[in-house]
């Protein structure tokens, strides 16, 4: 095999710490970018999948060098999951416990990982805000007292963490972008990022602009644009975003905000993918929309540069799953104002079975895409449902062992009570107190399932 490349590799590194950082840059192209260059530095190469490693190290190596954690010490920490990940992937290799507590709208994946890795994750509730007990940093904080040996990280306020960017994210930048930078565009959780970057460049290289990316329902961006003191909202972007300012968020440096909303978000986090084969996380598409945006507002040519802050491999169950981007009703989709809004899985997705098929193969589907029942379609046409008590009454004789070879069709139900398309909402909650799921047509074709949870994130979303 020829070499990949003329430049040396590395060699091998003594302890995955040793390979934080360093992270490489790419120049994206084919995006309308305006008079502008745009360059992406992908902190999701980090072994711990996110730009937190780099704080996470320095976190704790302040905290040891301070004499607050000692060998064989408790870390605790308020997360929306990448710092925690963070704190793990580096407290794990140097022997110490981690308590993590989270949010619960984080992703899934993301406590797996924590779990995986042995820490003690806790999950909070995400609709209380600072002063409530339940609140993620004020029940961190909590905990750690109570602990003996514990450290209360608290990323919100720990100096180290400016400190980490200001020290190796900012100089890896301006060296990767060989001294010329114009812009660079952030999201804020802690503000790190923004705080640590500001700084650097404030003194490294005065002309590069700090230029903030926020979600709409964040209160940054309505205060640094318009003074606006806003309630704040709800988003589904992960990690950045604040309903309060921290102690670690200087907002003075930052010179342009840019709202972006979650629909834009993640289509541009799938953009990113499809253009430009980069599988970055939900906060990577709010801060390209904004890097997007800052380039073409320009009239003269510049060089900006954006962060891939995390690895979208753990938002595939979210951002990159079409069943709960439509759900969560993040894509532009065609409203008709009647039943047919609320059908999760259209036609064109719809998991579905025949009824020759077997008993396995519908409890296969049901397993892999999460539901609970299937329509059953013979030549196009609806013939019948299947749910979970059908297979169970089929396959519960254990003496018969043919019993997950069975077809479909002996264990369906075919007596199927549906709704057309126009009906009123109300029509659904008779259905659903006989405990059925509602099967709605249009004339003699199927458009999908109406089930009750579809009909509670349909009220959530208009709520
Ligand atoms: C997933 C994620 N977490 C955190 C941050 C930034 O965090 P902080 O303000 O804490 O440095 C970003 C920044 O874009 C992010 O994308």
């Amino acid at each position: 095999m020829p070499p990949l490349t003329d430049q040396p590799l590395p060699p091998p590194a003594a302890t995955a710490l040793d390979l934080i950082g360093r992270t490489p840059m790419l120049e994206l192209t084919g995006f309308d970018t305006g008079p502008c260059r745009l360059f992406v530095k992908l902190e999701s190469a980090n072994p711990g999948g996110s730009i937190k490693d780099r704080v996470a190290r320095s976190m704790i190596e302040a905290a040891e060098k301070d004499g607050s954690l000692r060998p064989g010490g408790t870390i605790v920490e308020a997360t929306a999951g990448n710092t925690g990940l963070g704190l793990a992937q580096v407290g794990l290799l140097k022997g110490y416990k981690l308590l993590l507590v989270v949010p619960d709208k984080m992703a899934r994946e993301k406590i797996q990982h924590l779990r995986a890795m042995g820490v003690d994750v806790r999950i909070t509730r995400s609709d209380v805000g600072k002063g409530h007990p339940e609140y993620y940093q004020d029940m961190a904080k909590a905990i750690a007292a109570k602990l003996n040996d514990a450290v209360y990280i608290n990323q919100f306020s720990n100096p180290a963490n400016p400190k980490a960017h200001e020290t190796t994210t900012g100089p890896e930048i301006l060296e990767q972008m060989e001294g010329d930078v114009d812009a660079v565009v952030v999201g804020v959780g802690s503000g790190g990022t923004l705080t640590g970057l500001g700084r650097f460049f404030a003194k490294a290289s005065p002309k590069t602009k700090m230029v903030l990316a926020d979600p709409v329902g964040s209160i940054l961006a309505p205060l640094i644009e318009r003074g606006e003191k806003v309630e704040p909202g709800a988003w589904v972007v992960e990690g950045i975003g604040e309903d309060f300012i921290p102690d670690n968020c200087d907002l003075d440096l930052v010179a342009k905000a840019y709202e972006i909303s979650d629909t834009e978000s993640i289509a541009t986090a799938r953009l990113l993918l499809t253009k430009a084969g980069i599988l970055g996380g939900s906060s990577s598409g709010t801060l390209l929309a904004g890097a997007l945006r800052y380039c073409r507002d320009q009239t003269e040519p510049k060089r900006v540069v954006t962060l891939v802050c995390d690895t979208g491999s753990r938002y595939l169950s979210k951002v990159y799953n079409d069943s709960w981007v439509a759900e969560q009703g993040l894509v532009d989709r065609q409203l008709h104002g009647d039943l047919r809004d609320l059908i999760a899985r259209t036609p064109g997705d719809a998991v579905t079975v025949g009824p020759g098929d077997t008993l396995l193969t519908a409890y296969n589907r049901m397993r892999q895409a999460d539901v609970s029942q299937l329509p059953v379609i013979d030549d196009g046409r609806l013939i019948g449902l299947i749910d979970e008590s059908d297979l169970l009454e089929a396959v519960e004789d254990r003496r018969q062992d043919a019993r997950f070879r069975q077809p479909v069709s002996t264990a369906m139900t075919a007596k199927l009570h549906t709704l057309q398309a126009g009906e009123q909402l109300d029509s659904l909650l008779p259905i659903f107190e006989r405990d059925e799921v509602a099967i709605v047509m249009e004339g003699k074709e199927f458009l999908g399932l109406i089930t009750r949870i579809d009909l509670i994130n349909y009220l959530r979303k208009a709520a």
